[in-house]
Order: structure tokens, then sequence, then C-alpha cells
């Protein structure tokens, strides 16, 4: 076999609604170790492929949100969406404009941790996309959570978590924290005075220091005791543990206290010894995994968002290279164990035991997005993407090889992705397969392929023309060509 079973997993890559190309110049000879396989490109390539499938089959434009996910997780996806756009240009930026017009302030839910999730989602959106709307949406979220939720008469402060539930909870309290500090470099475009939401942001911050709701371990546990005000203990949930860090990430930045960044990365550093997979605690845990309900299928996609936003401000470089292992740990071990081979869609757990076969039944729009918020940070750990010694981009909608030969196209459909890659690899000139899975699950293989036509497997049909012909199919780019150079 010229490929290790693992390389297999983790070099081969699948296509998922539009086609993604990879050309392998010749199989690698010797093992390679999942460390060795690691590339940035091919975390991009997922993260593309779970972007474009969140998008076409599972974003409702008339509602504006995605189906198979609750209203609050899509504003975490709207997030995602503007971070994968913040890396890899692409057509799905219709998103923002037809959700802005679908959808108003309080789609999230009734609560203000549900509002919050929202106006992060846009402040992203705004970056990536800078129409001024994005950010007025979430500036008005933001004037209403500080005139109705901002509750002193409990607990001498903080965020209730409901307009009719004042329990205080560390997420929503987090969220306005990390609100606070994403709006103040905006204080003068938004007409308010240029401290207002840092003030804001001490403030939640000298509450919540005093909350007790970081426990000894440094944890951030749910909320708190109604009658002490004190930490209640309950459960120390990944997202209680990721919101904070870019929170205090931007509030070290910003009254240039080194202490609040320590808290930052002491708190990383307990979820990745607490809440993770035994013994290598390398794979990020939901304390509720294997059944967690339907909020808390998002959560780990939340820690390592902002996981990944910490690690800008991070200066020792080794803690960054530990932070930066640890997200590809993780995607690594999604991509090749959490993926459900016939819908392309990603499980809850990240350190699984999932086969075409055995594919999570939990399974949904939310845990695919938490495995898009993976991705997207693992692309974002090498040199920027699509930048490697390994992996070289030739180009988009480019299927020419390294000497500008155009590949020749074999094609079939109603095929298993096992069935297209182990088609390519047996035909000693094949450089390259894409598959396609649409959204009714209907499946699609094209091997490019150097070798002679003659070669074409039993079942298989030549397509004729070479491969700049075929760069639209079902109205969708081809995206990219990467040359393996090793
Ligand atoms: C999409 O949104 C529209 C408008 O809210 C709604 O009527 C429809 O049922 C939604 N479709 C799905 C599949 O959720
Ligand atoms: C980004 O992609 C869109 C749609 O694919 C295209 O129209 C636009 O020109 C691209 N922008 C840049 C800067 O490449
Ligand atoms: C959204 O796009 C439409 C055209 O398709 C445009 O008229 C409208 O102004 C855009 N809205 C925003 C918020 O950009
Ligand atoms: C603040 O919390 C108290 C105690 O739970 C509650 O009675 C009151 O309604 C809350 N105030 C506001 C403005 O929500
Ligand atoms: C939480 O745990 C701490 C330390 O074990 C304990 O002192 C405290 O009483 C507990 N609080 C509640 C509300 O159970
Ligand atoms: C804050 O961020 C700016 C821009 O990223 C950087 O130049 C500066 O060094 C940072 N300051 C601190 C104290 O981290
Ligand atoms: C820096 O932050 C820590 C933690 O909140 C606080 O105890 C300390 O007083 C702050 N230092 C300054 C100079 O404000
Ligand atoms: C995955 O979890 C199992 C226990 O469920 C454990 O034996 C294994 O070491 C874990 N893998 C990693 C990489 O943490
Ligand atoms: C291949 O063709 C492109 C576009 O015509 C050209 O820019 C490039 O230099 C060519 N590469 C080689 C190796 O000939």
């Amino acid at each position: 076999m010229p490929f290790s079973s693992i390389l297999k997993q983790a070099v081969m890559v699948l296509l998922l609604h539009i086609f993604f190309i990879f050309l392998l110049c010749a199989p690698a000879t010797g093992e390679l170790t999942i460390g060795d396989t690691y590339s940035p490109n091919e975390a991009l390539q997922w993260a593309e492929a779970v972007a474009t499938r969140l998008v076409s089959c599972y974003y409702n434009a008339s509602s504006g949100i995605w189906w198979n996910e609750l209203a609050w997780q899509s504003g975490n996806t709207l997030e995602s969406l503007a971070n994968f756009l913040s890396i890899r240009n692409s057509s799905l930026k219709y998103v923002f404009n037809q959700t802005y017009t679908k959808t108003a302030w309080d789609v999230g839910g009734e609560c203000f941790d549900d509002y919050q999730h929202w106006l992060l989602g846009w402040i992203q959106a705004y970056s990536v996309d800078p129409n001024i709307n994005y950010l007025h949406r979430a500036a008005d979220i933001y004037d209403i959570i500080v005139t109705r939720a901002w509750n002193a008469t409990k607990c001498r402060g903080g965020i209730d978590w409901c307009p009719k539930n004042s329990y205080k909870n560390a997420i929503t309290n987090e969220l306005f924290l990390t609100s606070s500090m994403r709006l103040h470099p905006y204080a003068t475009l938004l007409r308010k005075p240029p401290s207002y939401y840092l003030d804001w942001a001490l403030k939640e911050w000298h509450w919540f220091e005093q909350t007790t709701m970081i426990n000894n371990n440094y944890l951030v546990n749910d909320g708190l005791n109604d009658d002490t005000c004190l930490n209640n203990n309950q459960t120390t949930w990944t997202y209680n543990q990721g919101v904070i860090l870019s929170g205090l990430a931007m509030l070290a930045n910003a009254t240039n206290n080194a202490t609040l960044l320590t808290i930052a990365q002491n708190i990383a550093d307990a979820t990745i010894q607490y809440l993770t997979y035994p013994p290598n605690q390398q794979i990020l845990r939901e304390p509720c995994e294997p059944n967690c309900d339907n909020d808390q299928k998002l959560f780990k996609g939340i820690f390592i968002r902002h996981l990944s936003y910490l690690l800008a401000y991070v200066k020792d470089p080794l803690r960054a290279q530990k932070y930066r292992s640890f997200i590809q740990q993780n995607a690594i071990s999604l991509w090749t164990t959490g993926r459900c081979e016939s819908d392309g869609l990603f499980g809850l757990v990240w350190n699984a035991t999932m086969s075409a076969t055995t594919c999570d039944p939990s399974r949904d729009a939310a845990t695919t997005s938490a495995a898009l918020d993976l991705f997207v940070a693992a692309a974002g750990t090498g040199n920027g993407p699509a930048r490697t010694a390994k992996w070289m981009l030739l180009g988009m909608g480019n299927c020419m090889d390294g000497r500008n030969e155009s590949m020749a196209n074999i094609y079939r459909s109603g095929v298993s992705e096992s069935v297209c890659r182990e088609t390519s690899e047996s035909d000693v000139g094949a450089v390259a397969y894409d598959y396609e899975l649409k959204c009714d699950g209907s499946r699609f293989c094209r091997i490019r392929t150097l070798s002679d036509r003659h070669a074409t497997p039993e079942g298989w049909t030549y397509e004729d023309g070479n491969a700049l012909t075929v760069t639209n199919t079902n109205g969708m780019a081809l995206v990219n060509c990467y040359l393996r150079t090793d």
C-alpha cells in the first residue's frame, strides 16, 4: 500500500459540495506520523468544506439563521463564518447582508447572553465586510444590555442572565466584558466618549473578579449562588473558559496590565489540563460528553475561537506554541475521527471513533459549526494560509500541473469517498481527486490524472476537455489547487 492509513485520512481531502483539489505529485514513501502530516493548508481545506456546506445545506436564507441550530448559535456561526472569510475570500460573504436584512437585534433568543453572541458575530462580520449597519447592530444590542441588564440590586452588580431571570452567571458577564472590549476601538465612530466601553469593561471585570466565579483551579464555574453571591460550583463548561480569554487579553492590552493576560493564560492552561481526554490531554472534552444537549453542542467551538483570539496577544513563544499545537492536535483528531462520510457533518466528540457507518446520531449544524471554529483556528496557526514548505498553492480554479499541462479527468457518480480515494491511489498516474457530496446526499467523484486515458478504471468515464473547463460545477467555483512538494 503506497499510503499509511493515517496519511490516507489526513492528507487526502474530500470535497463536500464544492471541489477541492489536492495534487499529490508522487506517493510519499515511508510512514508519516499525524504530526508530520499537519498542514495549515489542509485545515483551510476543511474549513472551506465545512463553511460551504453549512451555508449551502443548512443556512435558511428566508429566516437568516441556520436551521438545525438554536437561534443563539446562529450568531456564533455568523462569527465563525466571518473568521473563515478573514482567511479566505469567498462568495459565502453574501450571508452577512442576507442575515442583516432578515433578522432583528433580538433574534438570538430571550436572554442577555443570546443577544451578545449575536453582538460579537456582527462585530466580526463588520471586520471582514465593513458595512456600517453591522457595527450599528452590534452597538444597538450593547446599548440595550447596558440599559436593561446591569443589575446592582443583586450581588452588587453584574449582568443578569435574562430579563425574567436574574441569575448571575459567567457566560453572560464574560460576553459583556468581551463585547465591551470589541466595541472599544469604535467608541469615537459610535459617538461615545473615548473610554465609554473600556470603563464598562473595567467595571465588569472588577465585579467578576471578586465574585469567586474563577475557582482555585483557575476554571470558571457556571455562576453564582443566589443567596451567597459566591461561586455555585456548577459545571465548568468549556465556553466559560473561552469567551473571557479574549476579553481579558484585550483589556490587558488597552490598560497595559500584564496581570490580566496572565489570568487569561492561566484559564487556558487549566482548560487544557482539566477539560480534556486523559491520558494525553490534547483533545478538548465538554463535561457533558458524550450526552450533551443542543445548547452544549457548540461550546467547544467557542472555546477554541477565543483561544485563537488570545494567541494574538501571547508574548511567551513557548506558551504560544503550546496553544497552537493544542489547536492543531484537536483539528487532526476531529477530521480523522469525527466526520460522518455520508453527510459531511462533524460530530460532538472530538476524540471519537466515527467511520462511514458509525455516525454520531447527535451531529447537526451546531456540532459542525464548532468544527468550523476548530479548522479556521488551525488554519491560522501556520505562517498564514496556503504557505508552507510542503504545500504550494497553484491557484484558484487552476488545475494545471507543475509543468502547466492540463490534467485529464475521469468521473463517476454515486460513489463513496473511500471508493473515490482508492481509485485515485490505484492509478499510478493519478495526482488528485475531488469528491463532492451534495446536500441531498448524492455523491460524485472526479480524479485528475496524468496517466494514459486507456488506464481509465472500469465504471469510470473520461470527461472531455481539460480541467480548466470544469471549474464551475453546480454553480460553485472550484476553490484551490495545491501541489504537494515533498
Ligand atoms: C426557513 O425560514 C422560513 C421563514 O422563517 C420558514 O418559514 C421555514 O420553515 C424555514 N425552513 C426551514 C427548513 O427551517
Ligand atoms: C471575493 O470573492 C468575490 C466572490 O467570489 C469576488 O466577487 C470578489 O472580487 C473577491 N474579492 C477579492 C478582493 O478577491
Ligand atoms: C444587501 O444587498 C442588497 C442588494 O442585493 C442591497 O440593496 C442592500 O443595501 C444590502 N444591504 C446591506 C445591509 O448591505
Ligand atoms: C435586579 O435583580 C433583582 C433581584 O433578583 C430583581 O428583583 C430586579 O427585577 C432586577 N432589576 C432589573 C432592573 O432587572
Ligand atoms: C463551593 O466549593 C467551595 C470549595 O470547595 C466551598 O467552600 C463552597 O461552600 C462551595 N459552594 C457551594 C455553593 O456549594
Ligand atoms: C497592544 O496591541 C498593539 C497592537 O496589536 C500592540 O502594538 C501593543 O504592543 C499591544 N500592547 C500590549 C501592552 O500588549
Ligand atoms: C492589574 O489587574 C489586576 C487583576 O485585576 C489588578 O489586581 C491590578 O490592580 C491591576 N493593576 C493595575 C496597575 O491596575
Ligand atoms: C481519547 O479518549 C480515550 C478515552 O475515552 C483515551 O483513551 C484516549 O487517549 C484519548 N485520546 C487523546 C488523543 O486524548
Ligand atoms: C504556467 O502558465 C502561467 C499562466 O500562463 C504562467 O504565469 C506560468 O509562468 C506558467 N508556469 C510554467 C512553469 O510554465
